[in-house]
């Protein structure tokens, strides 16, 4: 292999699997899965706060599981299940987590909330009726500004109807 001339980016295919969509991309080895999904698939959903892997804002589904997408590079999930805060909804119905936020009114600013309702789903997936501490441990991960904590600890009761 031809060395690469210093300052070029290594490039490489990769098809990624997005909120049930495969999409064949041509990825810089060092662009996380955040900078892909927003700056090259177009899905903003999954927002950028510190991109350090602090406070949960960009937090997706992989293999059914929370990841920060900030801290993990694109290349490392070809052909594994991503979901983001835009597959969510389905047949134009919100999904009852979503729809929970909205009623609680568990966004303030709402930067924070796709990430919180991310980790919400994938907790109602693995426990369906969890207890207050354990949602707030699975959403640990997650930080909000707006300290709106008790409102979103609100709106996941609601979606688990506990
Ligand atoms: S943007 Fe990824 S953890 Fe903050
Ligand atoms: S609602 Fe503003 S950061 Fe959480």
């Amino acid at each position: 292999m031809a060395a690469t001339p210093p300052g070029a980016f290594h490039v490489s295919p990769v098809s990624l699997t997005v909120n049930g969509r495969e999409h064949r991309l041509n990825l810089r080895h060092h662009w996380t899965l955040l900078d892909v999904l927003r700056e090259q698939i177009g899905l903003t959903g999954s927002k950028r706060g510190c991109d350090r892997g602090e406070c949960g804002s960009c937090t997706v589904l992989l293999d059914g599981r929370p990841v920060y997408s900030c801290q993990v590079l694109a290349l490392q999930v070809g052909g594994r299940p991503i979901v983001t805060i835009e597959g969510l909804a389905s047949d134009g119905l919100l999904d009852p987590v979503q729809q929970a936020f909205l009623e609680q009114d568990g966004g303030q600013c709402g930067f924070c909330t796709p990430g919180f309702v991310m980790s919400a789903r994938a907790l109602l997936d693995a426990n369906p009726t969890p207890t207050d501490d354990e949602i707030r441990e699975a959403l640990s991960g997650n930080l909000c500004r707006c300290n709106a904590y008790g409102r979103i600890l609100a709106s996941v009761r609601a979606a688990a109807g506990t």
